[in-house]
C-alpha cells in the first residue's frame, strides 16, 4: 500500500479564532483504507475534513498522491450528514451533474447513472425529485453524485448520523460494497464507535486537548456489526477494542 494522503506540521485555525483548531498533526491514509476519524465533539475532526476537501487554508504539509491540497477538486469527493441534493433536478440529474460540468457525453453520462442507481439501491428512481425522497435515500443520492466522478478518495462527515439505526445498519454494509468492488479510499468522520468498528480498516483518534491524531490502530473487526455479533467470545474482544478506543479518546476516563 502506498500513502494516498499524507499530513505532517498541519495546522489550522480559524481566522477569528484565539488558538489553532489543529496543531501539528500528523498522519496519512493508504491507498484502500476505510480509515475512520473518531473523537470528542468539537475536537477538529471536521476541521481536518474540510481542509482535505480543500474547503479551508491550512498551513503544513497536506497532500495527495504527492500534491498539496489546494482547493477543492473532484477527486476528492464530500459526503455530509445532511445531503445538500439539488431541489431543482432529478435523482438522475444530481448524480450526473458533477459529470455534465466536465463536459461528459449524454449517453455517457446515462449509462453511469444508471450503473450508480443499482449501486446504491435505487433502480428505476432516477426520474423523482428529491423532495419525494425519504433520508436514507437523500444520503444514497448523494452517494451516487460523489461515486460519479469516481475520485480516489471519498471524505464523509458523519454521513449516517441523521438516520435511524435500521437505515444506519443498511448504509453502512452500502459503503462497505461499494468500497470492496470499487476499490476505494474512505475517510469517514463518525461519533459511533460501532460504526467505525464495523467500517473502518484503520480507526484515527483525535483528543480534545491534544489538536492532534494521537493514534491509527488497525481494526481487526471490519464487516462485524457489533451490535448484533452472537459469538460470545468475539463480543468480549470487540467490547476491549472499543473500551480501549474510548480511553485513548478521553484518557480521564476510568
Ligand atoms: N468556521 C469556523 N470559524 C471559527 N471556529 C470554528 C469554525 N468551524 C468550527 N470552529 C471551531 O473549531 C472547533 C472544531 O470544530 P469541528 O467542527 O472541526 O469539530 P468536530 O470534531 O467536527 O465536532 P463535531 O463532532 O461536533 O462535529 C470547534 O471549537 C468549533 O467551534
Ligand atoms: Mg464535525
Amino acid at each position: 500500500m502506498t500513502a494516498l494522503v499524507t499530513a505532517s506540521d498541519l495546522t489550522i485555525q480559524y481566522p477569528e479564532a484565539p488558538s489553532p483548531v489543529v496543531q501539528n498533526a500528523a498522519f496519512s491514509v493508504e491507498t484502500g483504507e476505510v480509515f475512520a476519524l473518531v473523537g470528542p465533539s468539537g475536537c477538529g475532526k471536521s476541521t481536518i475534513l474540510r481542509a482535505l476537501a480543500g474547503f479551508i487554508p491550512y498551513q503544513g504539509r497536506l497532500t495527495m498522491a504527492g500534491d498539496a491540497i489546494a482547493g477543492s477538486n473532484w477527486q476528492r469527493g464530500v459526503v455530509f450528514q445532511n445531503a445538500s441534493l439539488y431541489p431543482w433536478l432529478t435523482v438522475a440529474d444530481n448524480i450526473g451533474f458533477g459529470l455534465k460540468v466536465r463536459g461528459f457525453s449524454r449517453d455517457a453520462i446515462q449509462k453511469r447513472v444508471t450503473d450508480l442507481l443499482e449501486t446504491v439501491g435505487l433502480s428505476g428512481q432516477g426520474e423523482k425529485k428529491t423532495f419525494e425522497l425519504s433520508g436514507g435515500m437523500r444520503q444514497r443520492v448523494a452517494i451516487a453524485r460523489v461515486l460519479a466522478n469516481e475520485p480516489p478518495l471519498m471524505l464523509m462527515d458523519e454521513p449516517f448520523g441523521a438516520l435511524d439505526a435500521f437505515t444506519r445498519a443498511r448504509m453502512q454494509q452500502l459503503v462497505l460494497d461499494i468500497w470492496k468492488r470499487r476499490d476505494t479510499t474512505v475517510f469517514l468522520i463518525t461519533h459511533d464507535l460501532n460504526e467505525a468498528i464495523r467500517c473502518a480498516t484503520h480507526i484515527a483518534v483525535m483528543t480534545a486537548s491534544s489538536h492532534q491524531i494521537t493514534q491509527i490502530v488497525p481494526n481487526p473487526y471490519q464487516g462485524c456489526d457489533p451490535e448484533t455479533v452472537a459469538d460470545p467470545t468475539l463480543e468480549q474482544q470487540i467490547d476491549t477494542f472499543r473500551r480501549d478506543l474510548l480511553k485513548a479518546i478521553d484518557p480521564t476516563r476510568d
